[in-house]
Formats: structure tokens, C-alpha cells, sequence
């Protein structure tokens, strides 16, 4: 100590502020010393500089005069007792990071009044204006020391502090280890419970310390531990610094129940066994003065018995840490049984068990919980008073409840606090068995929390008393519909009105090695529209591993018999498809790989009242604003071809169309249909087709569904018997409408390879290369009757100047006036340059018939050439008409075209097709369909089909 008085220097102030005159006294009452003669008392430290400097007539004005004091005040308590201090008031110099000016250190570890502060452990450095937290010495003696350089003159600069010396029995906790300053054997045999304060609570605990408490109790007793209160350094999420460390046994190298730090409320622990270890370990950490902790602990035989309550099985295990939380695990599609304690006998007063339940959750994995209770007979009324049994939503369950929850609010409320938790059901008394209130109970997702709580006991003699319940795990296949089978099965039914069905876990990507079945079921007399919202499944269309298949149900003899209708892969977007004709069940079937996984599908379906005709017999009806159309076509010597139109062709076609067109040709003919123009919303690869919203399907054509804008995926399709059956389906919703389609049938008889020679008469015309013989009144109709996949347009060849005619006058007949022309610029400029081929050729053959005519003239034949100019002359009005004309559409075209370039954008480029009319071939009038065809491009406006007329004259629309 006296090192430390060297080091003052007393320049200023060689008197003290009391009356003496002698220096060393005055250092000495600097320092203070109390004992147990004054066990309490206030230690002040006030403003002592600025007294000194002017009880010594120091000037503050010269304040370049330092004061440099040093005060040691010793608390010295007895042998059992502890010294506590107190501050109520500090303000000293300096900050908590610069504390050099003026500051106090802390000794409270000293172990006997002699040592040397020097060597001993400093518990703290304060300065500034936080007060240090409250202080215990870990034995009897605390030591304080004031440093100051402080020229601070104010008011009330310094500190205060209460200092007394209170009993030290209540940190001794237990049995001392020896060899150890803070381990201490707590042993049932001693005390069943007790409290235990962690050293110097509630003073600042010392650093750099270990304090271990060894629980001992009888060997049927588990321990409880509560810590009524629990401050220890928080150094981060696994306590690197200060903790305590609460080992399930009686070594460190028993399982950790838990190891904490930081503030916590209400802990409480219970062993497995009745060991215990608890280390508090302490570094020294940055500045910070928590406390420690309280700690309840009691050994007791009446806690749960977990080995009775878990009953060995597997999936269901303790919590480690709690009386009786129990987790119980799938182990996929797992059925356990949990029970309250002692069932079935009555459980223990004061007891909350917790029943975490979890279903499997991944990739591969969802699953859903199941709770169905055997009995419950949790009774919470007292008997005498016990009316009715409680609904479910009663919460009255004041001494004994189980309660359910399913939400993960509420999940998560039951877990983090047993005080007020909100169940979504809650049960009590005795609950006969078949009431609906024993469940089952489904989860939401894949958890559910239960809990069985008792703040009393009654035991009304019957068994069993307590409650017991089934868990089940099922998958969740993320489906509506009425599962069908057992509860692990993906089969589902659906017998509503409209209703939709998806993949399993749909949006989510469905799982690997998963068969669904959906069965859609109308009544008799009904139909179902099927349509798909979404489809994308994993794999190519070649190996095609995960599959979608929808099948016809039909029911003969009470057989059932399955027709499959299509399969679809990867891409291949489902178009919109009607149950056959006499079925009213749809069965789809998905299948998943091994492979690969994807978003799925998304399927609407829609039962309404059946079609009268498989195929409409002539009559038209609407339904619900859908159009039913079609017809059955017979092929006769009169009526070789003919044309199918979608419903408008070529304005748009409606939503919800079902069409159904069956041509028969006779006997020992077929079929050639040629795709004359498509129009249809959709995209088509040559791997596969995206039909959503509206498809034409041709039986037995190479390709199941059709749709899109390209022609080249069905040019022309030869069937192969004497009938084939063509349908057109656009969805119920959401379609945009494309102008349609229109194809081409000719009856033809097929002879390469054959007999040529039955085609030698003169009402047959063998076409050259595709050995195909038609009728030759379809010679030079404006169809090429005889295509079939070679090029063959023989029917149609007669001179060149036809053909001339029929490609450069395509763009006079491509309806100039028409409000809706789409073509490309390209194709715009391609027909100008072809109208002026026309024209040119007009014009030479006008001189070339003027000069003939001149030629006549010497002959004298002047009709002739009159009438030859006369023609002439007409001809190149007309083509100066129409150029003006086609001039006009241009400039208006290119005005709109680039106000609404983005919207052209997206829609798909009209392909241009030849022109139907062909009014010079042969000079034959052209047939009454594309005549009509003719005057629909001229004018631009084809009225929707009136119904009427369909009616009346039903072939007239769909064949020529
Ligand atoms: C606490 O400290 C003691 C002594 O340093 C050490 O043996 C023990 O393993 C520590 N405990 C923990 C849980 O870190
Ligand atoms: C249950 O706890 C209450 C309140 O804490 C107490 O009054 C009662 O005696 C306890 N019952 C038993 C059987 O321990
Ligand atoms: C799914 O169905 C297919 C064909 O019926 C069968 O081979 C496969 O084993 C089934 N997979 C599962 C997981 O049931
Ligand atoms: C077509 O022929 C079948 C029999 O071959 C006949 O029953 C049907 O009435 C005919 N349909 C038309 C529209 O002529």
C-alpha cells in the first residue's frame, strides 16, 4: 500500500478539510476502514478536490494545479459474512472508455485483509457516469479504491455508496468439493429441494470462474431445476464466454441438457435420471455487470416416469430437459401411440406434458398428422359439479386439459410459452366413446402440437383415467377430391359439379415414384369437359418417364372398360378433351419417374348434361353458350370432297366449341383430308404440341392433337379405312379465338401398287404421282384433290396461264377491303410486284389485240377487234382500280401498323395461302362453298354462323 502513497503527489493540499495540519494524517484519513464495528454505513466521496483547494486557498482559477489522490476504502465483515455495496449516486471524470482522469476499482475477490491489491484480481475500473451494479465479496473483505486527478469543481461531482455485511449461509450451497474453490454436492439424502445462488448474486459475478454443482438423489427421484432468475454475460448464439452448462448425469460426459446464457425467464429443467451437473463457467468478458442466477432444485420420485410414458417405442422420444414433452417422428407413414402419464391411472398434479408431432417434410416428402384419441377421461370439474360433457369450443378445462393445435400460430404459442397457450380445440371429463369430439384430428401441414396439462387431480374411480391416442402419418398429396383407398394412396375422386384435380403437391414439384389416379364421376346422362390450367412435367416426349393418361371409363355388363384417350409427356399441353360418347367416367392417371421432378399439371373439369349425338346428326344446339357442331358426312358419285370450316371460319372461333365431324366414303374408298388453312391458338414442335386452349383431333392421324399456325405438321393425312372422325374443342374459358381451320376432304381410292387400270374411265382421273383416283369432276375445282405426300397437283395443271392467273391473281382476291388483312410486309410488297406482272401482261395482250385488230382491219373483221379493245380496256381499269386500291390499304396498313407494332407483333404472321377461287380453270364455275369463300375474303365480313341456318341447312356449313 504504501507504493501507492508514494505515488501521490500533496503539492496543493497539505492539510485536510477538517482542522489538522499534518500532512500524514491526512493521507490517512484519505483512506477508510470499516469493520464489524460499523457493519453498515455510507461512504461518500464529495466533491473532496474542490473542498480541499478552497479550504486551502487554491484558486480554481489557476486550474493547472493538479490534485493527485488516491483513497482506499477496506470492508472487512466476518468470518460467515459477506460485504454488499450499494451506489446511489456517481458521477466522476471521464468516460467509461477513458478512464484515466478520475475512476474506482473494485476488489471483491480478495481473500483475507492483508493481501496486496496489487496481486490480486481487479473486479472492475468505473469512472464516468454509470454506477457501478451492485457489489458482493465472494469472501468477507472488499476493497475500493479512488484515484483522482479531477479538477471537476461541480456541484455534485463524486459518488455515494451503501456498504453493510450481510450472512453468507445462502451461498453456501451444498457439500464443498475439496480442492475447489466453487464446486459444491447437493445430495437428496441432505435436502429434497432447496435454492441455490450462483456466487455474489446479486452482485456482479467475478470473472475467469468455475463453479460446478453436482445433484445427487435417490435412484427412482428425478431433479427439477427452476431458475427463478438468470443473468449471465450473452457472448453469442453458443455462449463462447460466460454459461452454464446443464449435463443430464453426473459427468461432463453425460448428454447436455442445455447450455445458456443471457437473460432467461421461468427456466426450468428436469433430469432424465436422478444426476445432475451444472458447470458455471465465467470469463472476462467486456464491460457488462450481470448477475448470475437463482436456482430452484428438488428431488422428487412424482415426477413422470418416462420410460412408462414412451413405452419403448420407436419414432416417440423425450425432450431432453422437460418433465415429459414427448417428439414423436414418422418414419414415413407411421402409426404410434402416445398416452398421458400413469394411464391408465390417474396422472400427477402440476403436470404439462407436450406432444410435438412431426410428419415427414422434404423433397420427396409431405405428410399430414392424424390424432384419434381411444378415450379421454381428463377430469377437470369436480365431480360433483360435472354437467354436460364440454363442446369443443368450451375452454373452460380449469384443472386438467388436453388441447389440440393445429395452426402454427397457435403451434408455436404452445411451445415457447405453457402459460397462456390457445389451442384450437380443447377437451375435458370423460368422453364417451364414439363422440366426434375424439377426432381424428388433421393436421394442416406436416406438425401438430398436443398437450395434456393438470394443475389438480380427481380420480373418480373408473379406469382408465387419463387419456390415450393414435397418431398416424399420411402423405399429403396436396389434392382435393375424396381420398380413395388407404390413406397412403394417391386416389382421389371427384363427383362435384366443376372442380379441378393436380399433380400432388402441386405447386410444388410433385414427388419422384408417385402413381395418382383421379376418377371424375358424373351421373348417368352427363358428360365431362376436361381442361388443363397448367402442365409441365419432367422428361422428354421420347422416353416420356412421368406421364399424365386419361382414359374413357365405360361399363358393359358391369364390366368396366377403359379406353385410353392420350398420353401426354414433357410439354405436351393437354387440349381440351369431352368424355366419349356413353361415358360418363373419366379416369386420369399420372405417373411419376425416378428421374426428374416438375411443377406438374393443373386439370379443371366441368360435368354437364351429355350430347344426344355422337356425332350431330344435323342439328345444332347451344349449351351454356357452347357451340355443339359437326356433322356426319356420306361421300357420294355427286359429292366426292367437300370442305370441314371450324364454326366462323375465318372470323374468330368462340369459346367452349365441341365439334365432331365423321365423313364416310363408300366402301372400298378412303379418305384424303388436306389441311387448307390452320388458324388455331396453340404451338406445335415436331416433338409436341401445346393445345391448351383449342385443339382439332383427326383419328388415327400421326399426331394426337393439332393446333397452331403452321400447316406443315398436317398437309394431308389419307385415312385408313372408308370413314375417319375429325373434333374440334376449344376451352370454356379464356380463349382468344383465332379465325379456325378449314380442311379438305376428297374421297379417293388408293392405287400405287395396284391395278392402275380400274381408274381408266372417264368419270375417274388418276392423279400422275400419287397414284390417287378421284373423281374427275374435281379436276380444276381450286383444291388440289390429288396431294397426298408427294407433291401432286396434276388435278389442277391444264395451261400455264392458269397457273399464272392463280398465283398472280391471288393477291386481287386476298380481299383488299377486308378490316382484319394480316399479311407481312414482305408478302404486301411480293403481291404488288406480282400486280404488276398482272397489269403488264394485261396491257401487252390489249397492244397485242390492237394489233391484231390492226391486222384485222385490212381483212375488214372489225367486230372482232373492237370487241378484243373493248376488253382490253376494261381489264386494265379494273387493275388500275384495284392498284389504287391495294396503294390505299398499304398506307393506311403501315399507319396502323406503327401505332400497334408490339400487338402485331405477337400474333402469328398469316400465311397466305393460294386462293381458293380459280375462275379460269377450265372455265368450270367454281363450286358453291368457295364461291361463297370468295365473297367472305371480298367483303371482309362473315357473320357468325346463324344458328338457323344449321339447323336448316346443316351440311351447307361444314361441306360443300
Ligand atoms: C468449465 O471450466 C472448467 C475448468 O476450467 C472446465 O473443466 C470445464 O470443462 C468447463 N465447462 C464447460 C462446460 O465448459
Ligand atoms: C400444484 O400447484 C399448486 C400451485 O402451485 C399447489 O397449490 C398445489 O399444492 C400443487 N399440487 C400438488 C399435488 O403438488
Ligand atoms: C406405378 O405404376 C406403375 C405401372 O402401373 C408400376 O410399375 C409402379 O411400380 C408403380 N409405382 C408405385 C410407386 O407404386
Ligand atoms: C349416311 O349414311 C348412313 C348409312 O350409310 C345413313 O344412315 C345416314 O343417314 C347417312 N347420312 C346422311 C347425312 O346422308
Amino acid at each position: 500500500m504504501k507504493m501507492h502513497f508514494l505515488q501521490l503527489l500533496l503539492v496543493p493540499f497539505i492539510t485536510n478539510t477538517v482542522t489538522s495540519l499534518d500532512s500524514r494524517k491526512t493521507i490517512f484519513q484519505c483512506d477508510q476502514h470499516f469493520d464489524e464495528s460499523q457493519p453498515e454505513g455510507i461512504i461518500n466521496f464529495p466533491s473532496l478536490p474542490k473542498q480541499l483547494a478552497i479550504s486551502h486557498g487554491i484558486n480554481s482559477s489557476k486550474p493547472e494545479l493538479r490534485y493527485n489522490l488516491q483513497c482506499v476504502y477496506t470492508f472487512v465483515a466476518g468470518p460467515r459474512q459477506r460485504v454488499i455495496l450499494e451506489f446511489d449516486h456517481f458521477l466522476l471524470s471521464g468516460s467509461s472508455e477513458n478512464c484515466d482522469i478520475e475512476y474506482i476499482d473494485i476488489y471483491s475477490e480478495i481473500e483475507n485483509v492483508d493481501e496486496d491489491i496489487l496481486s490480486s484480481t481487479l473486479g472492475g475500473r468505473y469512472c464516468g457516469t454509470v454506477a457501478p451494479h451492485v457489489r458482493i465479496s465472494l469472501r468477507n473483505v472488499m476493497k475500493l479504491v479512488l484515484h483522482s486527478r479531477s479538477t471537476n469543481h461541480e456541484e455534485n461531482h463524486g459518488f455515494s455508496a451503501k456498504y453493510s455485511f450481510i450472512p453468507g449461509e445462502k451461498f453456501i450451497s451444498g457439500a464443498s468439493v475439496s480442492g475447489q474453490k466453487c464446486g459444491y454436492i447437493i445430495d437428496s439424502s441432505v435436502l429434497k429441494a432447496g435454492t441455490v445462488y450462483s456466487p455474489t448474486y446479486p452482485g456482479t459475478y467475478p470473472h475467469n470462474m468455475h463453479c460446478s454443482y453436482l445433484l445427487k438423489g435417490y435412484p427412482e427421484e428425478r431433479i427439477r431445476l427452476f431458475f427463478s432468475d438468470f443473468d449471465i454475460f450473452f457472448g453469442g448464439e453458443h455462449c463462447p464466454y460466460d454459461s452454464i452448462t446443464i449435463f443430464d448425469g453426473d459427468s461432463p460426459s453425460a448428454p447436455i441438457i442445455r447450455k445458456v446464457c443471457g437473460l432467461q425467464q421461468r427456466m426450468e429443467i428436469y433430469s432424465m435420471t436422478n444426476t445432475l451437473l451444472i458447470h458455471f463457467n465465467t470469463t472476462q468478458p467486456a464491460k457488462s455487470d450481470p448477475r448470475g442466477f437463482i436456482m430452484d432444485y428438488e428431488f422428487s420420485s412424482r415426477f413422470v416416469k418416462i420410460h412408462k410414458l414412451l413405452n419403448g417405442q420407436k419414432g416417440v422420444t423425450h425432450i431432453r430437459g422437460t418433465e415429459c414433452d414427448v417428439r414423436v417422428e414418422s418414419n414415413r407413414e407411421t402409426t404410434h401411440t402416445i398416452s398421458s402419464p400413469n394411464y391408465p391411472e390417474v396422472y400427477p398434479a402440476n403436470t404439462t406434458c407436450t406432444y410435438i408431432i412431426h410428419g415427414l417434410q422434404g423433397e420427396q416428402n409431405l405428410e399430414n398428422v392424424i390424432l384419434t384419441f381411444q378415450s379421454i377421461a381428463v377430469l377437470s370439474f369436480d365431480t360433483a359439479l360435472a354437467t354436460a360433457t364440454p363442446s369443443a369450443d368450451d375452454i373452460a378445462c380449469p384443472s386438467a386439459w388436453v388441447g389440440i393445435a393445429t395452426s402454427e400460430g397457435n403451434m408455436r404459442a404452445v411451445m415457447s410459452s405453457t402459460d397462456d397457450s390457445i389451442f384450437d380445440v380443447t377437451l375435458c371429463e370423460r368422453i364417451p366413446s364414439g363422440s366426434p369430439l375424439l377426432g381424428p384430428y388433421v393436421s394442416e401441414g406436416p406438425r401438430m402440437v398436443m398437450q395434456f396439462g393438470s394443475t389438480d387431480t380427481r380420480d373418480d374411480q373408473i379406469s382408465p383415467i387419463g387419456f390415450k391416442a393414435t397418431i398416424e402419418f399420411r402423405t399429403d398429396f396436396g389434392v382435393t377430391g375424396d381420398s380413395l383407398g388407404t390413406s397412403n394412396e394417391c386416389r382421389f375422386r371427384f363427383n362435384s359439379s366443376t372442380g379441378f384435380f393436380n399433380s400432388p403437391r402441386y405447386p410444388a414439384n410433385y414427388p419422384l415414384d408417385t402413381n395418382c389416379t383421379y376418377y371424375i364421376v358424373a351421373e348417368p346422362e352427363k358428360e365431362i369437359l376436361l381442361h388443363f390450367e397448367q402442365f409441365a412435367l419432367s422428361g422428354d416426349n421420347r422416353n416420356c418417364d412421368d406421364y399424365l393418361e386419361v382414359y374413357d371409363v365405360f361399363v358393359e355388363n358391369g364390366e368396366e372398360k377403359l379406353r385410353l384417350k392420350e398420353r401426354y409427356c414433357s410439354d405436351t399441353f393437354p387440349g381440351p378433351s369431352v368424355s366419349a360418347f356413353g361415358s360418363h367416367e373419366m379416369r386420369i392417371f399420372f405417373t411419376s419417374g425416378s428421374t426428374g421432378t416438375a411443377n406438374g399439371f393443373k386439370a379443371l373439369f366441368e360435368i354437364r348434361t351429355a350430347r344426344k349425338e355422337d356425332v350431330p346428326s344435323g342439328e345444332a344446339h347451344i349449351r351454356r353458350g357452347s357451340y355443339r357442331c359437326g356433322s356426319v358426312i356420306n361421300a357420294t358419285t355427286e359429292k366426292p370432297n367437300g370442305l370441314i370450316i371450324s364454326p366462323n371460319y375465318p372470323v374468330k372461333y368462340n369459346k367452349d366449341v365441341h365439334c365432331d365431324w365423321k365423313i364416310n366414303a363408300r366402301e372400298g374408298y378412303q379418305v384424303l383430308l388436306k389441311m387448307e388453312a390452320i388458324d388455331v391458338e396453340g404451338e406445335m414442335t415436331t416433338t409436341s404440341a401445346s393445345c391448351q386452349k383449342a385443339v382439332i383431333r383427326v383419328e388415327g392421324a400421326p399426331k394426337p392433337e393439332y393446333c397452331g399456325t403452321k400447316r406443315e405438321f398436317f398437309e394431308s393425312f389419307l385415312s385408313d379405312s372408308n370413314t375417319v372422325r375429325i373434333s374440334f374443342l376449344t376451352a370454356p374459358d379464356k380463349v382468344n379465338g383465332l379465325k379456325g381451320f378449314n380442311l379438305s376432304w376428297t374421297e379417293v381410292k388408293n392405287l400405287s401398287g395396284k391395278d392402275e387400270s380400274v381408274c381408266k374411265s372417264d368419270t375417274l382421273y388418276l392423279c400422275t404421282y400419287s397414284k390417287l383416283c378421284i373423281d374427275s369432276k374435281l379436276r380444276c375445282n381450286g383444291l388440289d384433290n390429288c396431294g397426298y405426300l408427294v407433291q401432286d397437283d396434276t388435278d389442277e395443271q391444264h395451261s400455264r396461264v392458269i397457273i399464272f392467273f392463280k398465283n398472280d391473281f391471288g393477291f386481287l382476291l386476298m380481299g383488299f377491303p377486308s378490316s382484319d388483312w394480316k399479311i407481312s410486309p414482305h408478302e404486301e410488297l411480293l403481291n404488288l410486284v406480282n400486280g404488276i406482272k398482272v397489269c403488264a401482261f394485261v396491257s401487252c395482250c390489249f397492244l397485242c389485240a390492237l394489233h391484231i385488230g390492226s391486222l384485222k382491219e385490212k381483212t375488214g373483221d372489225r367486230t372482232v377487234v373492237l370487241a378484243a379493245i373493248f376488253c382490253g380496256g376494261i381489264f386494265v381499269f379494273i387493275c388500275g382500280f384495284f392498284l389504287y386500291l391495294f396503294k390505299k390499304k398499304l398506307e393506311r396498313k403501315k399507319k396502323s401498323k406503327r401505332k400497334s407494332d408490339t400487338k402485331h407483333r405477337l400474333r402469328q404472321p398469316y400465311r397466305q395461302q393460294k386462293p381458293m377461287n380459280r375462275p379460269h380453270c377450265d372455265s368450270q364455275l367454281s363450286s358453291p362453298a368457295t364461291s361463297r369463300f370468295v365473297h367472305h375474303d371480298a367483303t371482309g365480313i362473315m357473320p357468325p354462323i346463324q344458328l338457323h341456318h344449321i339447323r336448316n341447312t346443316p351440311e351447307e356449313f361444314y361441306t360443300n
